[in-house]
C-alpha cells in the first residue's frame, strides 16, 4: 500500500470485528511510528496498548458508569472551544448529520443518538485499544506532535490491513481509563483508538473535505528555479536504485551530519 492509499483509505471506523490484532503487528506498527517527527526530537507521545481482559474490563467500567448516569470526569482539557465560528461550526454540522444519519438516527432524537455515541465505550466493538497520554508540562507544540504519531500510527495500521477510530471521547471517563493503566500524575489522556479489522456490515458515510481553495494559499512567485535533479526524474519515486544522491547515502547506511535545528 503506498502512501496516498494509506491516506485516502484510513477513516474513522466505527465498527471492528473481534478478530484478533496479533502483538507482533502492534509492535511493528509502534516501533515504526517511533519514527515521527517532533520539535527537538521531543517525541512527547506516552502511549499504552490495551486488549485483552483489561480492555474487557475497561470496556465495562464504562458502560456501568454511562449506566449509572456517572458524570463525566472533569476537564483537563477542552475538547473545542464553547463557541465555534464559521466554517468549523457548519463542518462540525454537516459531520453530526452525516454520522447519524448512516446509522438511521434523526437529528432531533436524542437518546439515540446517545446510544449511537457510547459505542465508543466498546471501542466500536475492536478489540485493541491504544490510549496516548501527554505530559501536563508540555505545550501547543508539542500536542501537534502527538497528533502527527496518532496520525502515523494510523497510517501504519492501514498498511497491516487494519483500521482505526481516535477517540478524544475517552478523555471524559479519564479516571476510569487511568484506573486500568495507572499513568504516572504528570500524564493528561488526550485521546483512545480503538483498533482493529473493520466490520463492513456496519453503515456508514463518507466524511467530506473542504475544498482545497478554502485550506490551503499557494503564495507563488514567477517561474521557481526547478533542481535539475526533479528534471531528469520528475516525481519519481525514491529508492536505493533511483540513482539520487540522498537515497545512494541512505541505502549504503551513511550519516549525513546536520547542523542544530
Ligand atoms: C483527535 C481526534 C479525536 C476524535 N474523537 C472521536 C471520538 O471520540 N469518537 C468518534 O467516534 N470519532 C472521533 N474522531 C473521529 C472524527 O470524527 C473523524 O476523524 C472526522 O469526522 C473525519 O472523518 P474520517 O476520520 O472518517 O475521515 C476523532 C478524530 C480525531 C482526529
Amino acid at each position: 500500500m503506498d502512501v496516498y492509499e494509506a491516506v485516502t483509505s484510513r477513516r474513522a471506523v466505527r465498527g471492528f470485528t473481534d478478530r484478533h490484532v496479533p502483538r507482533d503487528v502492534l509492535e511493528r506498527v509502534l516501533s515504526a511510528a517511533a519514527w515521527s517527527p517532533s520539535g527537538s526530537n521531543l517525541q512527547p507521545w506516552h502511549a499504552y496498548v490495551l486488549t485483552g481482559g483489561p480492555l474487557a474490563d475497561l470496556k465495562k467500567r464504562a458502560d456501568e458508569r454511562v449506566a449509572a448516569g456517572d458524570p463525566w470526569d472533569e476537564r483537563e482539557y477542552e475538547m473545542y472551544p464553547p463557541e465555534l465560528k464559521s466554517p468549523y461550526h457548519e463542518r462540525r454540522s454537516t459531520f453530526g448529520k452525516e454520522r447519524y444519519s448512516a446509522l438511521g438516527v434523526s437529528r432531533e432524537d436524542w437518546e439515540a443518538r446517545q446510544r449511537a455515541a457510547s459505542a465508543n465505550w466498546q471501542c466500536f466493538g475492536a478489540p485493541a485499544a491504544l490510549f496516548c497520554y501527554i505530559d501536563r508540562d508540555l505545550g501547543l507544540p508539542q500536542w501537534a506532535d502527538v497528533g502527527m504519531y496518532l496520525q502515523t500510527v494510523m497510517l501504519l495500521l492501514r498498511a497491516e490491513g487494519l483500521h482505526s477510530c481516535p477517540q478524544m471521547a475517552w478523555s471524559v471517563y479519564r479516571k476510569t481509563v487511568a484506573e486500568i493503566l495507572s499513568p504516572p500524575d504528570g500524564l493528561i489522556l488526550f485521546c483512545g483508538m480503538s483498533i482493529g479489522f473493520e466490520d463492513v456490515t456496519v453503515d456508514y458515510i463518507r466524511t467530506g473535505r473542504a475544498p482545497l481553495d478554502e485550506t490551503v494559499t499557494f503564495v507563488e512567485g514567477g517561474t521557481a528555479a526547478v533542481d535539475p535533479r526533479e528534471q531528469a526524474h520528475p516525481l519519481q519515486p525514491t529508492g536505493p536504485d533511483s540513482g539520487r544522491p540522498d537515497d545512494a547515502a541512505r541505502a549504503s547506511g551513511h550519516r549525513r551530519l546536520h547542523g542544530r535545528t
